[in-house]
C-alpha cells in the first residue's frame, strides 16, 4: 500500500567494525511537521542522520529509505541535497580559513556568465542570509576563524537556509548559542515550518524540544523507542523514554565539607588578540576553597572563557595573571606547566582544544600522563590499557573498544574522554569550561556526581557554565562576570537565579 509520508526509513541496520550504532530503526516523518528526534549520547541519533543525508552512501548500511514514495540510494551528501535534504551536523564543518561568504556558498557558488565566481552576488547575499538570523555584526569578507563558536554556529545554520531544504535536520545546533540567539533559530524553524519545511531537530535541551516540536521520537541503543505526539508529552515523559527509567533528580545533592584557601587568581586581565587596546578581562580576582566547587556563570561573551584560559596559560591574546596555589606562586605560562603546578582544565572547544582526532580513545586518554607508563625507553603498554579500561568503566564512556578512533564517540562520549585525560593527572585545581555541553541528561547526572565525590576527596573545581540551573543546581559558590569584570561573588544558599541574572545585567 502507498503511504502518504514525506520520509519513511525500515529497518536501517548500521555497523561500525561489527558493533551495530543502529539496530533495525524504523522512522516516519509526515511533511511539514518538526520532529524532536531524543536519546542518550550514544544512541545513534547522528548515525541515523548521516545514513539519511547520505554521509554513510548507500550500500554501508542495511535497509531502506523512502523519500517522497520513491527509494532514495544517495551515494553522496550533494544527491540528498539535490533531493532537497539538507543537514546541519553536530561538529562544525566550516573551513576556517575560507571567508564567511565563501564558507556559505561552499558547492553552491554564484558563477558570472562565462563560470567565474560572483563573489559582490555572494557577498550580498550572504549580508542578506546572516541578517536574516539577526546577525549583523559579521564581516562576511573575512576568514571564518576570527569568529568565535557561536558565530560559527550561526554561519553553519545560515549555509543551510542558503539550499531551500524540503527536510532540514539540525544536530544540536543551539550547544553554542547564547539564550537570544536560541530564541531566534527558533523563530527562524517555526517559520521555515509554516512555509512547509520539515524539520528534524536533535538537542540534549529538552525545553527547546518541547517549545517547537509536533512529534518526539525517541531512540535507545541504535533502536526505535516510541514515536508520540508532543501534546501527549512533557520533559519528565521524554527523559524517561530516553533512558529507560524515571529521573526524579537531576542534580546529587551531596554534602561535602570545605576547607581552607588553597588557591588564588589575582588581577587577571586579558587583552584581545587582534585589538590590543580592548580589554576582554579587566582586573579579576577570586579565591577558591579546598573542596569547593566554585560556578562561574555569566552572559555568552563576558570574559569567562578567557578568564580561566589566562588562569591555565592558554590564552591565545596578551595578558597579565597571578596564580596561586596554597600559599605559592605558580608558573602557568604554558598549559603543560599549569598542568605540572597541579591545574588542570577541560576547555569548551573540544574539537580544537581537546581531542586529537587521528589517534584512539585510549591514547587520548593517557596523553598527558605517558610518562607514568614509561620504563626506560618503552611504554608499559598493559598497564596503560589497564588504567584506560579503568577509566572508561569509572566513567561509563560508551565505546566498543579503546583503540576506537576517537572520532568514532558520540559527541557526549567524547567530551567524556577528554574529561578523564585531565583526571588522570590527579590535578588539585580542576577547570570545566561548559563540561556538559552536548551530554544527555543521564550522563550530567554522572558528571556531576563525578564532580561531588572529587570535591569530597579534596579536590577545588571551577566550572564555567552557561546554564543558570546546573551553575545554581551543584555550586558552592558563584561567580558573576559581566564585560570581563567581577559583578557578583554569591555563597550559593538558596541563591535564585534572578539574582544572578541581575548581577550579570547591571553595568
Ligand atoms: N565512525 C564511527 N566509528 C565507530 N563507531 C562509531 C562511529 N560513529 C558512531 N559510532 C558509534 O555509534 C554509536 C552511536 O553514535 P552517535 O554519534 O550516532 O550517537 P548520538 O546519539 O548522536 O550521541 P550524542 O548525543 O552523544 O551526540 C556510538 O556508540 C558511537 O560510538
Ligand atoms: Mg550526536
Amino acid at each position: 500500500m502507498a503511504n502518504d509520508y514525506l520520509l519513511e526509513m525500515r529497518g536501517i541496520v548500521k555497523q561500525f567494525d561489527g558493533v551495530r550504532a543502529l539496530n533495525g530503526i524504523n522512522l516516519q516523518v509526515n511533511g511539514g511537521e518538526c520532529i524532536g528526534l531524543c536519546g542518550e549520547n550514544g544512541a545513534g541519533k547522528s548515525t541515523l542522520m548521516k545514513v539519511l543525508s547520505g554521509v554513510y552512501p548507500y550500500g554501508t548500511y542495511e535497509g531502506d529509505i523512502l523519500w517522497q514514495g520513491q527509494p532514495l540510494r544517495a551515494t553522496s551528501i550533494r544527491e540528498t541535497e539535490a533531493a532537497g535534504i539538507v543537514i546541519i551536523h553536530q561538529e562544525l564543518m566550516l573551513v576556517p580559513e575560507l571567508t564567511v561568504t565563501e564558507n556559505l556558498f561552499l558547492g553552491n557558488e554564484i558563477k558570472l556568465p562565462g563560470g567565474r565566481m560572483d563573489y559582490d552576488a555572494m557577498n550580498r547575499r550572504a549580508v542578506e542570509l546572516l541578517a536574516e538570523l539577526n546577525i549583523r555584526d559579521v564581516n562576511v569578507v573575512l576568514p571564518v576563524k576570527q569568529y568565535g563558536g557561536g558565530h560559527q554556529q550561526l554561519i553553519e545554520i545560515a549555509k543551510a537556509l542558503n539550499k531551500n531544504a524540503r527536510l532540514l535536520i539540525l544536530d544540536e545546533p543551539s550547544s553554542s548559542l547564547t539564550a537570544s540567539e536560541i530564541a531566534v533559530l527558533l523563530d527562524i524553524i517555526r517559520s521555515l515550518k509554516a512555509n512547509g519545511v520539515t524539520c528534524i531537530y536533535i538537542s540534549h535541551k529538552l525545553d527547546e524540544i518541547a517549545a517547537i516540536c509536533d512529534t518526539i521520537v525517541t531512540i535507545r541503543d541504535g533502536q526505535h523507542i516510541a514515536t508520540t505526539p508532543m501534546r501527549d508529552m512533557n520533559i519528565d515523559r521524554i527523559i524517561a523514554q530516553m533512558v529507560g527509567r524515571e529521573m526524579n533528580q537531576l542534580y546529587p545533592q551531596q554534602e561535602h565539607s570545605l576547607g581552607d584557601v588553597v588557591f588564588e587568581a589575582r588581577h587577571v586581565t586579558c587583552w584581545d588578540a587582534d585589538n590590543p587596546q580592548r580589554k576582554r578581562v579587566d582586573d579579576v580576582s577570586f579565591t577558591l576553597r579546598k573542596g569547593e566547587i566554585l560556578g562561574i556563570a555569566g552572559l555568552v561573551g563576558a570574559g569567562r572563557t578567557e578568564l580561566v584560559s589566562a588562569i591555565f596559560g592558554a590564552y591565545d591574546g596578551p595578558y597579565e595573571a597571578e596564580v596561586l596555589l596554597e600559599g605559592r606562586r605558580l608558573d602557568t605560562a604554558t598549559p603543560l606547566k599549569a598542568i605540572r603546578a597541579g591545574l588542570a582544565m577541560v576547555p569548551e572547544d573540544r574539537k580544537h582544544h581537546g581531542i586529537v582526532p587521528d589517534l584512539s580513545v585510549g591514547q587520548n586518554m593517557t596523553m598527558a600522563v605517558l610518562h607514568e607508563f614509561s620504563q626506560a625507553t618503552r611504554i608499559d603498554a598493559e598497564a596503560e590499557l589497564r588504567t584506560v579500561r579503568e577509566e572508561i568503566a569509572r566513567l561509563k564512556l560508551k565505546t566498543s573498544t579503546p583503540f576506537l578512533k576517537i572520532t568514532g564517540l558520540s559527541g557526549g562520549n567524547q567530551q567524556k574522554a577528554v574529561l578523564s585525560k585531565m583526571l588522570l593527572t590527579r590535578p588539585k585545581i580542576l577547570i570545566l569550561d561548559e563540561p556538559t555541553r552536548g551530554v544527555d541528561v543521564g550522563a550530567k547526572f554522572e558528571i556531576y556526581q563525578l564532580m561531588f565525590d572529587l570535591a569530597k576527596q579534596g579536590m577545588s573545581i571551577i566550572m564555567v557554565s552557561s546554564e543558570l540551573q546546573e551553575v545554581l543546581g551543584i555550586s558552592d559558590r558563584v561567580l558573576v562576570i559581566g564585560e570581563g569584570r567581577v559583578r557578583g561573588d554569591f555563597v550559593n544558599d538558596n541563591l535564585s537565579q534572578e539574582t544572578v541574572l541581575a548581577a550579570a545585567l547591571t553595568h
